[in-house]
């Protein structure tokens, strides 16, 4: 009788961690990367990374294009912006860029 309490509250550590751990993942993974992409990106780069010439923006669905940029800059730039586009170290924590550096690589046709 006297270990029962003991199990219930492992069983409940266990749980906690879990849910814990499915958030964190949560935030790093490519759905939430493919939604900030929609909401904040894509007015200049096109839904689906095309560019838009009003935006002078390139193909990122061109592995030519691609190639012109290493992930590292990809994350610089979206850090600390490039004129015209706009910084988002203040919108976005480190790992939602690293996400989204990521995401353009799967617009690659
Ligand atoms: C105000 C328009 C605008 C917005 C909004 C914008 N960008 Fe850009 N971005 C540009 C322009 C212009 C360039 C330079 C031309 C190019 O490479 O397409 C650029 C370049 C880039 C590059 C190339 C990096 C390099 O070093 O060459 C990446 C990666 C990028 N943007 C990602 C993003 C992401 C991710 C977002 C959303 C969080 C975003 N951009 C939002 C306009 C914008």
């Amino acid at each position: 009788m006297s270990a029962k309490p003991m199990k219930k509250h492992t069983l409940l550590r266990a749980a906690l961690t879990i849910i814990i751990t499915l958030t964190l993942a949560s935030f790093a993974c490519g759905a939430e990367a493919a939604d900030t992409w929609k909401t904040k990106c894509a007015v200049c780069h096109g839904p689906e990374g095309k560019g838009k010439p009003a935006a002078h923006t390139q193909d990122y669905t061109s592995a030519d294009v691609q190639a012109k940029f290493t992930d590292e800059e990809a994350i610089k730039t979206i850090t600390d912006g490039k004129k015209p586009m706009p910084s988002y170290k203040d919108k976005l924590s480190a790992d939602e860029i690293k996400a989204l550096a990521a995401y353009i690589r799967t617009l690659k046709k």
